[in-house]
């Protein structure tokens, strides 16, 4: 099948790469030239495991081509994926520029029948947009040109993109016309051999789902939070109540773990999007999610919080190490990242950080361009140098099993925080070490 994808970000370039591999023709688009001219130069513009060999192989392999050139990129696939960014307004609200500039753009260029797919995580109502915006572009030219719009939202994580592409849990397809079903199901055949994934629903109800999924998570994770914080006040470990819990069959395991907050490029836009949905469209307030975002606002500054209860509230002439900057492992992703807050907390408090994170220091670089008082250092343990404690925020295989002697020797004094529950209380005071997880 011949495909467009338009937006080469985190999931548009590991969607369209997945697709080339299974055969397809694939012209990924991206409105940022800078993006492109770097994976024409042989990179990729983010960090995502196994991705760049990926790329390779398929751009060596004639099945998968990158360009800035709109007019060329509309051309070019029956199927039309539209993967840009909705990242959140002002009010809280998805903000819709992008996905209504890559429909009209659409509109503007098509002269044959196109499946216009939504994958971008968009409000429910934003097919019927879509359609609308390239309704009227067409109308403008003159031109009357068949088109189905379809909702597939995108499942997949950063760090394990690939792996969840290619063998995706669930394929969820909102879809009003059977032309565009036929066309996703035939999209879609390479990656469900095994047993049919693909569930098939009308357009509202697939938009729902994505917002519904990440609001179940995000749910998970502020709940255990609050847990945790609860546990640490009356001497319980929030471990043990994990495992305790998490073996019941209906609860499970999976996205139960406390930490100083979630973050990243999905949970906090998406809760705040259906939030702001639920008001606007439905006059609806949900109570839950609101106290979810609560909940993991506070939750960020948890670390800042017990480094000042531990040090004081003047932290002038205090330096911290700070292991782990993305806002989860496996990725550069920084956006709403709770390092970033922890930072911020810590600058505000008068300290001096050292940070180091295995991808994202570039990224952190952006984030904060003029912080005379941030450094980022060349390792881990370089890192450690001269702190007066060590702060741990992104969960890194490498971070699990540290060489706790060289820690105690680097540090000023023997003190962790530990944002990720990554060490063992009774293991860190048997090394002397001071130790502050989350709800231990
Ligand atoms: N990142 C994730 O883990 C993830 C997972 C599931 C769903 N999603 C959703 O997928 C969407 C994309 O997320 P992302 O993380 O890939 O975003 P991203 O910011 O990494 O990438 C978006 C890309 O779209 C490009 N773009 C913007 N307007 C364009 C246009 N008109 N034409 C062509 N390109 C254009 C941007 O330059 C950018 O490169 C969002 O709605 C997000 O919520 C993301």
């Amino acid at each position: 099948m011949k495909i467009t994808v338009i937006g080469t970000g985190y999931v548009g370039l590991v969607s369209g790469t997945c697709l080339a591999e299974v055969g397809n023709e694939v012209l990924c688009l991206d409105v940022d030239p800078a993006k492109i001219k770097i994976i024409e130069d042989g990179g990729i513009p983010i960090f995502e495991p196994g991705l760049q060999e990926m790329v390779q192989r398929n751009v060596a392999a004639g099945r998968l081509h990158f360009t800035t050139d709109i007019e060329k990129a509309t051309q070019f696939g029956t199927i039309q994926f539209i993967a840009v960014g909705t990242p959140p307004d002002e009010d809280g609200s998805a903000d819709m520029k992008y996905v209504t500039a890559a429909a009209r753009n659409i509109g503007k260029y098509m002269t044959d029948y196109k499946v216009i797919v939504d994958k971008s995580t968009v409000p429910v109502g934003t097919a019927d947009a879509v359609h609308a915006a390239v309704s009227e572009e067409l109308k403008t030219r003159g031109v009357d040109v068949p088109f189905s719009v379809v909702s597939n939202p995108e499942f997949l994580k950063e760090g394990a993109a690939i792996n969840d592409f290619m063998k995706p849990d669930r394929i969820v397809v909102g879809c009003a016309d059977e032309q565009a079903a036929l066309n996703m199901r035939a999209l879609y055949a390479p990656f469900q051999r095994n047993h049919d994934r693909l569930i098939l629903m009308d357009i509202r109800s697939a938009e729902l789902t994505k917002y519904a999924a990440n609001a179940m998570l995000a749910t998970r994770i502020s709940f255990m939070n609050e847990l945790a914080n609860l546990a640490e006040r009356l001497g319980a470990d929030i471990e043990s109540v994990r495992k305790g819990i998490g073996s019941d069959p209906r609860i499970g395991y999976d996205f139960l773990y406390s930490g100083a907050g979630y973050g990243g490029s999905c949970f906090p836009k998406d809760v705040k999007a259906l939030i702001k949905t639920a008001a606007d469209k439905a006059g609806i307030d949900l109570k839950v999610l609101n106290a979810v975002e609560a909940a993991n606002d506070a939750q960020k500054h948890v670390l800042g919080s017990k480094v000042k209860a531990h040090f004081g509230a003047d932290l002038k002439g205090k330096h911290f190490a700070l292991w782990g900057l993305a806002f989860k492992a496996n990725t550069d992703d920084m956006r709403e990242a709770t390092s970033c807050e922890v930072i911020k907390d810590l600058l505000a408090a008068g300290a001096t950080v050292t940070a180091y994170d295995p991808e994202a220091m570039n990224e952190a670089k952006r984030h904060f361009p003029d912080e005379s008082r941030l450094s980022y250092a060349k390792n881990q343990t370089a890192a450690l140098e001269k702190a007066d404690a060590l702060i741990v925020v992104t969960e890194w295989k490498e971070f699990r099993s540290p060489d706790f002697d060289s820690i105690k020797n680097k540090l000023k004094s023997p003190v962790i925080f530990d944002g990720r529950n990554l060490f063992e209380p009774t293991e860190m005071k048997r090394l002397g070490i001071s130790y502050f997880g989350i709800g231990r």
